[in-house]
């Protein structure tokens, strides 16, 4: 039996609750006072508990006790499933590395590769279950989780298939990317093109054939893979019907994103030297800027992503962990609005939003997840603090909120 299949029911009416002024949508006011009613797992009504209808009168009450309400948070870029960590790589920056000269003498993401394949699928689940349960304590409901730490179509495959696996045993949302073009594999070095040949005709479409890609993604960069590289993985993605996203303009500014936009990507992701030509090509596409400050403040970066310019342009910007074991160890979303605040500047309305609608929007998921709103699956949370400031203010609390996540009362860990 799964973890999800033994929590209660979430049905019946949530009462005494204060929706945060962004569970409602762009512009709104904290609502307080207000109800929830859950109908098999869906919310059909919301509204003033006072105009509750007589219909919902004698179903169960939860009693939300003045509690600020949020949509469940989504990350939306994650690279959960992996074997093994890399803290020796830590250290080894700490001592004057740098992230390049790192993978460059033979660790980064392919030291990741070797610890990926030397795992089973069972261990690999068990190696990500705790980390997955850090985060969902904090009210995620939905996250997006990438591959690229196979690089051959077996280990590929593992990857995904304990991503959905752990999607199932959590009663998570959790949306697949295929993230083939990460790195070069040992194996393929000296031969990118043969190895991108291999990403685009061989596994790509056999993972889609087999359900296990929602989205493409690649790591467009130097010590990644150049714009000519990236297009040709797009294409593919095209020719499948798969959106696609892009690891772009991190480390440099390589015209990825503008790329990415043009195959009217899903989101943009780091963006720290991301241009205005770039910024105009996401606005234009409606791609998601999606900010990763984790990796900003791992790598010791000094170079911000173009935030102010960002938000003139009206780019929907969202936050996330990039949770991986290279750039960015951090399993704690909050922390990472926090950060986002303190180091790109964002205000609360703005981190709010980047973790909950535009996150949505970023997975494709807008029409039920992100928001709180009749017909949407019951997907929220109960904070016990005064108010949403609250949220990205702690530095390492756990709020211990009560997550309400597809229809179900989620308790203990996960
Ligand atoms: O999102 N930039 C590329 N991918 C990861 C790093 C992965 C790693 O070092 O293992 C990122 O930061
Ligand atoms: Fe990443």
């Amino acid at each position: 039996m799964s973890f999800a299949s033994a929590m209660p029911s979430a049905d019946g009416v949530w009462t005494d609750l204060c929706l945060a002024p962004e569970a409602l949508g762009e512009g709104e006011q904290a609502f307080r006072d207000a109800a929830i009613v859950v109908s098999n797992g869906i919310m059909v009504w919301i509204g003033s508990q006072r105009a509750l209808p007589i219909l919902y009168a004698s179903m169960p009450r939860h009693l939300g006790r003045g509690a600020l309400v949020t949509p469940g948070l989504i990350d939306c870029h994650t690279h959960l499933v992996y074997g093994g960590q890399r803290a020796n790589e830590f250290a080894m920056r700490l001592a004057g590395a740098s992230y390049e000269e790192v993978a460059r003498a033979g660790g980064g993401i392919v030291s990741s590769v070797r610890a990926t394949r030397a795992a089973s699928e069972e261990e690999l689940f068990a190696q990500a279950m705790p980390r997955l349960e850090s985060l969902l304590a904090e009210g995620l409901c939905a996250l997006e989780i990438k591959s690229g730490y196979g690089l051959n179509l077996i280990y590929e495959r593992a990857q995904l298939r304990v991503a959905r696996r752990l999607g199932e045993h959590f009663g998570v949302t959790v949306r697949t990317t295929f993230l083939g073009a990460h790195a070069l594999p040992p194996e393929y070095a000296g031969r990118s093109q043969a190895y991108i040949d291999l990403v685009c005709k061989e596994m790509m479409p056999a993972l889609a054939s087999e359900g296990l890609i929602d989205a493409v993604d690649a790591f467009c960069e130097t010590i990644g893979f150049s714009l000519s590289e990236t297009e040709q993985v797009f294409r593919a993605a095209q020719d499948l019907g798969l959106p696609v996203k892009l690891h772009a303009e991190q480390l440099s500014n390589m015209g990825g994103a503008a790329l990415a936009a043009r195959y009217g990507a899903l989101s943009c992701d780091h963006i720290e030297h991301l241009d205005a030509e770039g910024i105009s090509r996401m606005r234009q596409a409606g791609t998601v800027a999606v900010l990763l400050p984790g990796a900003y403040y791992f790598l010791r970066d000094t170079h911000l992503p173009p935030v102010s310019a960002l938000r003139e342009a009206g780019v929907p910007m969202a936050v996330s962990t990039d949770h991986n074991p290279g750039t960015s160890p951090a399993l704690s979303l909050l922390l990472m609005m926090n950060m986002a605040c303190t180091l790109f500047r964002l205000t609360v309305p703005e981190v709010l939003a980047g973790v909950t609608r535009h996150a949505a929007r970023a997975l494709r998921l807008s029409d039920t997840h992100g928001q709180i709103g009749q017909g949407r699956p019951a997907n929220f949370v109960l904070w016990p603090v005064d108010e949403p400031a609250e949220l990205a203010y702690w530095l390492g609390h756990k709020p211990m909120p009560t997550v309400v996540r597809q229809g179900r009362i989620m308790q203990g860990p996960g």
